[in-house]
C-alpha cells in the first residue's frame, strides 16, 4: 500500500466512518499556484475529513502575514513558496520544529533545506529559474530571440519584460539573489538596474509574468521554468529559456506556524504533504517541479535539472534575515526607486 493509502486508512480508522471529529480544522497558508492550492486543500479534506481554509499568496507576502500575527498566529501550515523566507521564517521564531516520519522517503536537498533550519521548515519541491517568451509577440515586434540573462537588457527590450517585486515574490527574490551570486554584487545590482529599464510592470505573484505573455499581454516573462512549461504545454506559444550563463533555483518549502491553534491537523497536512502520493497530484495541475519524495510521479514535460547549468544557490546565506532584508533595502533603494 502507497503511504498516502496507509495514512488515509488510519485517518478513517482514527475517526470513524464518518470522519474526522467536526473540530478537525486547518488554517493553510499556500504559496504554490492557486490550482494546486486548491487541489491540496480538496484531496487532504477528501484523505482526512479535516475542514480546510485555505487562503494563496505569494511567499513574501506570506512571511509578512505570519510575522504581523506573530503575537497571535492565525494560520496552521505554510506549504509551498520559495525557500528562502521559510528560512527566514524559521531564523526568527515564527515557525515550529517538526520531524516527519516521512522524512526517509525525500531527496537529499529537502533534508538539507531541514538540517538548516533545525527541522522548522523542509523541502517540498524544486524548480530552476529562468524565462519564457511569447514566440508571436517576439516575432510581431521584429524582436531577437533571448538565449542569455544579459540579453534582457536589449534596449530594444523596453517595455516587453515582466517579473514580479521581490519584496512580495519569492520567484523575484530568486531573481535578484541569483544575479548578485551569478555576477557578483556590484555587477548582479548594474543587471538589475540595467533590467527596470526595460521592465513594464513588477506583479505581486510570481507566476504572473509568464500568465501575462501567454495571454498576449506582455513578451518575455522571468519565472521559473515550470511556470514557463506550464503555459507551453497548456498550447500557449510560449517558448522557455534556460539562461546561458547558468542560473539559480528554489527549493519550495513547508513549515508549521508556532503557536498554532490546530498543530496536529497542521503535523498532519505535512506528513500527507511528504507522501510520494500527495506530490504526484502536481501532475494533475501541471505543476512540473522536482518533487521532494522520491517515489512521487515526475512528468517528461518537466524541466530536467540536471540538463541547466546550475549555480550553488547559498540557501543559508540569501534564506538568512539580515540577508534578505538588506538585498531588497538595496532593490528599493537602488533599483525601483530608479
Ligand atoms: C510559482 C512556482 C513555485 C514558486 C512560487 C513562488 O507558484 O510554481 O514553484 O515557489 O511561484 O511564488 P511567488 O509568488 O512568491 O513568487
Amino acid at each position: 500500500m502507497r503511504p498516502f493509502a496507509k495514512l488515509a486508512l488510519a485517518g478513517v480508522l482514527a475517526f470513524g466512518a464518518t470522519g474526522a471529529h467536526a473540530a478537525d480544522k486547518l488554517t493553510f497558508y499556500c504559496s504554490a499556484q492557486e490550482d494546486w492550492c486548491q487541489l491540496m486543500t480538496k484531496e487532504f479534506s477528501a484523505a482526512t475529513g479535516i475542514k480546510v481554509n485555505m487562503t494563496r499568496k505569494s511567499s513574501g507576502e506570506t512571511f509578512a502575514q505570519i510575522k504581523a500575527e506573530s503575537s497571535n498566529p492565525k494560520g496552521d501550515v505554510w506549504w509551498g513558496g520559495t525557500g528562502d523566507p521559510h528560512l527566514q521564517a524559521a531564523e526568527e521564531g515564527l515557525t515550529m520544529a517538526y520531524s516527519s516520519s516521512m522524512r526517509s522517503e525525500l531527496q537529499d536537498w529537502a533534508l538539507r533545506q531541514a538540517a538548516s533550519a533545525n527541522d522548522k521548515t523542509i523541502g517540498i519541491y524544486s524548480g530552476a529559474l529562468g524565462y519564457g517568451y511569447n514566440e508571436d509577440l517576439l516575432k510581431k515586434n521584429g524582436l531577437p530571440v533571448p538565449a542569455c540573462w544579459k540579453d534582457l537588457l536589449k534596449p530594444e527590450y523596453k517595455g516587453h519584460v515582466q517579473m514580479a517585486n521581490p519584496n512580495s515574490s519569492g520567484t523575484a527574490y530568486t531573481t535578484l539573489a541569483t544575479m548578485v551570486q551569478l555576477f557578483g554584487e556590484d555587477e548582479g545590482f548594474e543587471f538589475m538596474k540595467g533590467l527596470h529599464k526595460n521592465i513594464n510592470q513588477y506583479t505581486k505573484s510570481g507566476s504572473a509574468p509568464i500568465k501575462a505573455a501567454a495571454k498576449g499581454e506582455n513578451t518575455i516573462g522571468i519565472v521559473f521554468m515550470h511556470d514557463a512549461v506550464k503555459q507551453a504545454v497548456s498550447g500557449f506559444p510560449i517558448k522557455v529559456v534556460a539562461p546561458c550563463e547558468g542560473t539559480g533555483y528554489e527549493i519550495g518549502s513547508m513549515s508549521i506556524i508556532d503557536g498554532a491553534r490546530n498543530p496536529e491537523s497542521a503535523k498532519k497536512f505535512y506528513d500527507w504533504a511528504l507522501s510520494a502520493d500527495a506530490q504526484s497530484l502536481a501532475l494533475q495541475v501541471k505543476a512540473y517541479q522536482v518533487p521532494s519524495n522520491k517515489g512521487s510521479e515526475t512528468s517528461s514535460a518537466a524541466p530536467d535539472l540536471s540538463s541547466i547549468k546550475l549555480i550553488d544557490y547559498d540557501f543559508k546565506k540569501y534564506g538568512s534575515s539580515a540577508e534578505r532584508k538588506r538585498l531588497l533595502k538595496k532593490w528599493d533603494d537602488e533599483v525601483y526607486a530608479q
